[in-house]
């Protein structure tokens, strides 16, 4: 069983205990000059040490796949692993043994070698990590191991997927990426949403200039999750409900921010400068709990403190401005928001009132009216050649409407080819550090944080990410 995951957990700002966040940043009584400055220092890279940028995998025959944490989501995206070309799982991880046991039989099962299972304490992962039959490790275990648990796998010498957020503080985000540039190995979130096919047409819409030069995008993390975060039996020792009593932050924006950001060249010609955050008041978990948990419940002893929509208003170095927001404590259906939108027209996801939504654009020149169209033949038009190669195989393998198994299918074939990753450290650092930037900016007041530079300034150059052509693939071994 974990023990004291709640207290083991870092600052959302990096080092100190939670709850205090802001004397961590040294930002409780800062001016607005100073919370601005507060949070833009770059640690210099040690002698030898040199950027990820571009730099390709070891061509691997086949990939062998450690997974640690084996609960709702890891579980599930084992039969994604299983069924990827040149993808066997040789190890699975989880403090519970019976999870661990429960993946290995799925396995046996599907018809593929049953891998190793490793289980005991918190630990335990580091005896995944040391394998020799690792190649790369996938960990989705609660937030508040993902930054130790990938450390650890950098510096075994391991690439490493790490469900997003890959760190909560800015030192942790930091070290992973000078852990990364140390060790050669690549660190990347697993962040299915940049794989999901409407994002992925968008994207290739932008760079086609179909919005002209984009000004502003907006995503977030929309999704009612109460009755899990109440469940006794959903998220491991209420692991998830227990970050809301830690500080208010907007926690888990990435999957709607990524996307914008891909679409934006985000560290590829575009750079996040600056954040400012507003928060609502925590009321959403208390008026649930008030009127469908029992007062025996444990959740009677905790004080929510996370605001409910917490929303990060971001600037870039090319003048655009992000809207990132994350909610899981109201009444709403799902949305990821995903919108875009530029001099010549506008992308806007999840519109309409069935689930989802199919989308809706308005493009000059060849709309007007101030009337909305479908956004389907769009999609249809600008389908990622990832999609029409394999996009079968998603829908029958992989969560999520196929983009679990998308992004698990690319990354494997990039391993194995020995292709760049489409998305790296530093995209994974940039996609995270909203979460203590926006603590940052609560605590001064909702004052403008800097953002930091992840790359060192490689951010400039134009290069390659998720909007890859199929014919730049090297062949796979
Ligand atoms: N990308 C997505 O679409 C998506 C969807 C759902 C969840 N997630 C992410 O997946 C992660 C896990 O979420 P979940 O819903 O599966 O939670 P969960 O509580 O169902 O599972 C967590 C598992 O980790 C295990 N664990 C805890 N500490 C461990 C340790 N030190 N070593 C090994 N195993 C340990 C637990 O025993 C449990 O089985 C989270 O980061 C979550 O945000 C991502």
């Amino acid at each position: 069983m974990p023990k004291d995951s709640a207290i083991s957990c870092r600052s959302l700002l990096g080092g100190a205990p939670t709850g205090s966040t802001s004397a961590a940043a040294g930002i409780g009584s800062a001016s607005p000059a100073e919370a601005l400055e507060a949070t833009s220092a770059i640690p210099g890279r040690r002698p030898g040490q040199t950027t990820m940028v571009n730099v390709p995998f070891d061509a691997h025959g086949t990939v062998r796949v450690g997974v640690v944490g084996l609960g709702n989501r890891g579980s599930g995206m084992v039969k994604g692993w299983a069924a990827v070309p040149g993808a066997v799982v040789t190890a699975v991880c989880d403090v519970r043994a019976d999870r661990a046991k429960g993946a290995a039989d799925q396995l046996v099962v599907r018809g593929r070698p049953r891998p190793a299972e490793v289980t005991g304490s918190t630990d335990v992962f580091t005896r995944l990590v040391t394998r020799d039959d690792v190649d790369l490790v996938y960990i989705a275990t609660p937030w508040e191991f993902h930054y130790e648990q990938g450390k650890a796998a950098l510096l075994a010498g391991k690439h490493v997927m790490v469900e997003l957020p890959v760190a909560t503080g800015l030192k942790e985000l930091w070290d992973l990426v000078d852990t990364s540039e140390r060790t050669r190995r690549h660190l990347m979130p697993a962040e299915n949403c940049s794989y999901g096919r409407n994002e992925l047409a968008m994207l290739r819409m932008a760079h086609d200039g179909l919005f002209g030069d984009v000004t502003n995008g907006h995503g977030g993390y929309l999704h009612d999750l109460r009755p899990l975060l109440f469940s006794d039996t959903y998220y491991t020792d209420s692991w998830r409900r227990l970050w809301h009593t830690r500080s208010t932050a907007g926690l888990y924006a990435m999957h709607g921010l990524a996307p914008i950001a891909a679409a934006m060249d985000i560290n590829r010609g575009d750079r996040m400068t600056k954040l400012r955050a507003t928060a609502t008041e925590p009321k959403g978990l208390a008026d649930y709990r008030a009127r469908f948990v029992d007062r025996s419940h444990p959740s009677w002893k905790e004080t929510y403190v996370s605001g409910d929509l917490v929303t990060c208003l971001i600037d870039t170095a090319q003048g655009r401005i992000i809207r990132a927001e994350h909610d899981v404590s109201s009444p709403r259906p799902y949305s990821r928001i995903n919108t875009l939108a530029g001099t010549r027209g506008i992308f806007e996801d999840y519109a309409g009132v069935t689930s989802g939504g199919a989308g809706r654009v308005y493009l000059e020149p060849d709309h007007g009216g101030h009337t909305w169209r479908e956004f389907a033949s769009y999609r249809a038009e600008f389908d990622h050649w990832l999609w029409k190669k394999i996009g079968d195989d998603a829908a029958n393998n992989g969560g999520h409407g196929g983009m679990d198994y998308v992004l698990q299918w690319r990354t494997v074939q990039l391993m194995r080819s020995g292709g760049v990753p489409d998305i790296d450290v530093y995209d994974s650092a940039a996609w995270c550090a909203p979460i203590p930037l926006s603590v940052a900016s609560l605590t001064a007041g909702g004052s403008p944080v800097a953002f930091p530079d992840f790359t060192r300034g490689a951010w400039a150059k134009l290069r390659t990410g998720l909007d890859s052509r199929a014919s730049e693939m090297p062949p796979v071994a």
